[in-house]
């Protein structure tokens, strides 16, 4: 008998209740232990600001960010070493200009030397958003800038440009609906009464994909469509803050109708084909440890619109990063960047990073520890206001600021407040705190980095700290509450 056929009679591999990774261990790094107690001491040090405390103590898992942590791939390892440290044009621009023409469009990389440029590498996410907006500012061309929802950094760029951030939530969002898979949508009955009223004041409006700021929720192409087409109608260019542009097209495959039988990058395609230009941090979907750009769509509403802004980009380009060719990246850094794009749309890695990040979500749930659900595409977000709701925490207490302290120095595990302490700030005038609509504890999971087992054992601190949480302490600031992006520099103690 044929071992063919004999296999064949076997239940199929993809149906069994544990498949293997995808991917196996290239190296590791094996960690050093240390106790509650010299976690505990270490952090009081720092004012309770886990962004101070040392990763090398971290024990457990980290997962403060998503965010330039991700193990890169044995192929992105050898790109590197082909990196050509030229001054000017140097291999892997063009090989990222192919790549990007490749998986956005090709609108938005024009070949050097045809038409303007269109696409400028920056080191960072938050660089390409500080040109556009400084430039954008400086046109003098509009006060408010919608969204989705802003991440920080972008929201303070805008802000720093004397511009105005606004976030227009899906109404969905913090529902706890879960049959509801798109909570990342713009709020379209927002967006409507928003340009019906001030549409003379908006240079451009901003869709995040995947909604880091709202839960970490995807954005249907329904709702790309008919944002696009509703700012357009005002003539107003619409743009992508692009970080999660992959998981977000796996969710549009996964869970919207019409969208089963197609491939990621075509997904991705149709995406972009409805922005006028996009920033991107590669430090994301891009499967890198650093890198960032923004690209603009060649002949798009944007460049029309403000022709001027291509060659003030430039310009602002070479004076902060450096040529266009490299943009503020190594030549290595681009080499390992091209892999990482080509290898990020790839189905195999995507389910498993995704249903990873749903998994770990879901088994919070099991535990009665409230999240924010359906889970979305990079991090698991515990809803503090539930965590504590029979609890004697108040806002100015700061609930999630203490369950990321507490959870840190007693389990080991690093975490991160997104919500009344980072996204709220202290009116001097009133002397209260102005409360954001959102209160998060955010369990962002690095690509490729974490186990099962990993996962679990922070579903186990958290549920212990759960049962507990009456005997957790509100934090006081005892610097920094008045600061602009104050989460990352405020200190705290118990009270
Ligand atoms: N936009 C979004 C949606 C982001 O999530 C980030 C970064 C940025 C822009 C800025 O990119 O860090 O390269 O300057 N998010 C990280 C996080 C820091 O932890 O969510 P950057």
């Amino acid at each position: 008998m044929k071992l063919k056929s004999l296999v064949g009679r076997l239940p199929a591999e993809q149906d069994l209740s544990v498949k293997p990774r995808p991917y196996l261990n290239h190296s590791v790094e094996l960690k050093k232990l240390f106790t509650a107690e010299e976690r505990a001491d270490m952090l009081e040090k720092v004012g309770l600001n886990v962004f101070f405390f040392p990763s090398e103590m971290i024990t457990g898992c980290d997962l403060l960010s998503d965010s330039g942590v991700t193990t890169m791939t044995s192929e992105q390892w050898a790109a590197l070493h082909l990196g050509d440290e030229a001054y000017g044009s140097n291999r892997g621009y063009f090989l990222l200009k192919d790549q990007i023409r490749a998986s956005f469009g090709e609108a938005f990389f024009n070949e050097p030397g045809v038409g303007d440029s269109n696409a400028f590498i920056f080191h960072q996410g938050r660089a390409s958003e500080d040109a556009l907006f400084t430039q954008l500012g400086k046109l003098g061309v509009g006060q408010i800038i919608p969204s989705n929802g802003h991440f920080d950094t972008t929201g303070a760029n805008i802000e720093a440009n004397k511009m105005q951030a606004v976030n227009l939530f899906s109404e969905e969002l913090l529902e706890s609906d879960t049959n509801v898979r798109f909570k990342g949508n713009m709020n379209i009955r927002k967006l409507k009464a928003l340009l019906e009223k001030s549409h003379d004041r908006i240079p451009l409006v901003y869709l995040t994909v995947t909604n880091n700021t709202a839960g970490g929720q995807p954005v249907s192409m329904a709702n790309i469509k008919e944002v696009s087409q509703i700012v357009h109608g005002y003539g107003i260019p619409l743009f992508f803050d692009a970080c999660r542009f992959a998981e977000n097209a796996w969710f549009i495959r996964n869970y919207e109708s019409g969208y089963k039988d197609k491939d990621v990058a075509i997904i991705v395609h149709e995406m972009f084909s409805h922005v006028d230009g996009f920033t991107i941090s590669y430090k994301k979907d891009g499967l890198v440890n650093m890198g960032g750009g923004l690209f603009l769509r060649n002949n798009g509403l944007f460049t029309k619109k403000y022709p001027k802004m291509p060659g003030a980009i430039v310009g602002y380009q070479i004076i902060k990063e450096g040529h266009p060719t490299y943009g503020g990246l190594s030549g290595r850094d681009i080499m390992a960047l091209v892999v990482g794009l080509r290898l990020v749309t790839r189905d195999e890695y995507l389910t498993y990073r995704i249903n990873q990040v749903s998994e770990f979500g879901e088994e919070m749930h099991r535990q009665d520890i409230p999240v924010v659900r359906p889970v979305g595409g990079h991090a698991v977000y515990v809803d503090v206001n539930k965590f504590f709701h029979d609890t004697a925490m108040g806002p100015e207490d700061f609930g999630g600021v203490a369950l990321c302290a507490i959870l840190l120095a007693g389990y080991g595990h690093r975490a991160c407040e997104l919500g009344y302490f980072s996204f709220g700030h202290f009116d001097r005038e009133t002397g209260k705190e102005v409360l954001p609509e959102v209160n998060f504890v955010r369990f962002a999971v690095p690509r490729l980095r974490y186990e099962k087992q990993d996962l679990d054992s922070v579903v186990a601190a958290l549920k212990v700290l759960h049962e507990c949480r009456k005997e957790v302490p509100g934090v006081q600031v005892t610097y920094g509450r008045e600061l602009p992006l104050r989460h990352f520099k405020a200190r705290f103690e118990f009270k």
